[in-house]
């Protein structure tokens, strides 16, 4: 190995501190690249070594296995990736930069649309890849062009309708995204404070957004929502080991402190299958298990 790369991989890397949920083993090969150049570098690595790989963003959508991960896991740091650069009513913003400090950056700047993710953890590169959103929209209207690095170490560029998105899903998910353009709209800053703040009271009353949690565990299936269909199964406060179905919101499952990937594992395998008992729905999962 170049010795460049040497400081940048690091092999039994624990992973729980970098994921929401907390929980879960090391990651085989870890890298930390901080240039364009140096991720170039990592990929190559990997393709030699043929490692499978994962892209971390800030593992607020992940739940990794007690074993851990077996390939490449990259990281973008938030302390390199992170250029936030305003072009008018538009901002040209790196992956790793945390989402919701980007949607501050914006309201301080009067620049609207991405108040309607206010409460949405993770980075900006996970929230275009996952197409994060909820019930006040999603990331997909604003988006109008993506720098990425394929696996296999070339760089594209994707403008609007070159990419597809889907619930909670883009044409994304199997490359890097380093930069997203993002087309806000001027706005004044007062009236975006007050609708950050209405969406934020309404998160807070009906999700445990300061618990260990991953979000919503389940996509909603077509016509209803998970959580109500798992409250009606009456399994709020649900526990298996140290993690918990949410009394607050049903589609939260929540690490207690003491939780492994195993308990969380075994309360989804019960979930489903007492929704499907009760129900005849069988739940999918929206977060993703490394
Ligand atoms: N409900 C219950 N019990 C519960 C939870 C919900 O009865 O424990 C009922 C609510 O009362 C409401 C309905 O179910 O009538 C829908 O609930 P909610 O408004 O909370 O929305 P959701 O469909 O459960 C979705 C997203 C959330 C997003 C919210 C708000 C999914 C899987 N979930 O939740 O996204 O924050 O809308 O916009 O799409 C996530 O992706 O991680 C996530 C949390």
């Amino acid at each position: 190995m170049v010795e460049a790369l040497s400081r940048i991989i690091r092999y039994k890397q624990p992973l729980r501190s970098y994921t929401s949920f907390g929980v879960g083993g090391p990651a085989e090969v870890f890298a930390e690249p901080i240039t364009r150049a140096e991720l170039q570098g990592v990929l190559d690595f990997g393709k030699g070594q043929d490692l499978d790989i994962f892209t971390l963003g800030r593992g607020s959508n992940i739940l990794v296995g007690d074993k851990g991960v077996s390939g490449l896991v990259v990281h973008l740091p938030d302390k390199s990736f992170n250029r936030v650069e305003r072009r008018g009513s538009e901002m040209v913003v790196e992956a790793g930069v945390s989402l919701p400090l980007l949607i501050q950056k914006a309201a301080d700047q009067g620049l609207g649309g991405l108040e309607v993710l206010v409460g949405i953890p993770g980075s900006l590169g996970g929230a275009v890849a996952m197409n994060a959103g909820g019930r006040y929209g999603t990331i997909e209207p604003l988006v109008k062009g993506v720098t990425t690095i394929g696996y296999d170490g070339e760089f594209h560029y994707y403008k609007r309708g070159d990419v597809s998105f889907g619930y909670r899903s883009s044409s994304l998910s199997d490359e890097i995204i380093l930069e997203v353009e993002l087309e806000l709209s001027k706005d004044d800053k007062a009236d975006i404070r007050k609708r950050m703040e209405g969406i934020h009271q309404e998160k807070n009353r009906t999700q445990p957004l300061s618990s260990r949690s991953a979000g919503c565990v389940f996509k909603n299936p077509e016509g209803c929502s998970a959580g109500a269909l798992i409250d009606r199964s009456g399994l709020k406060g649900t526990q298996v080991g140290g993690a918990a179905v949410s009394t607050k919101h049903a589609n939260f499952i929540i690490n207690r402190g003491s939780a492994t990937a195993a308990h969380i594992l075994e309360l989804i395998h019960n979930i489903r299958e007492e929704v499907k008992k009760r129900f005849g729905v069988l739940l999918e999962l929206e977060i993703k298990i490394w």
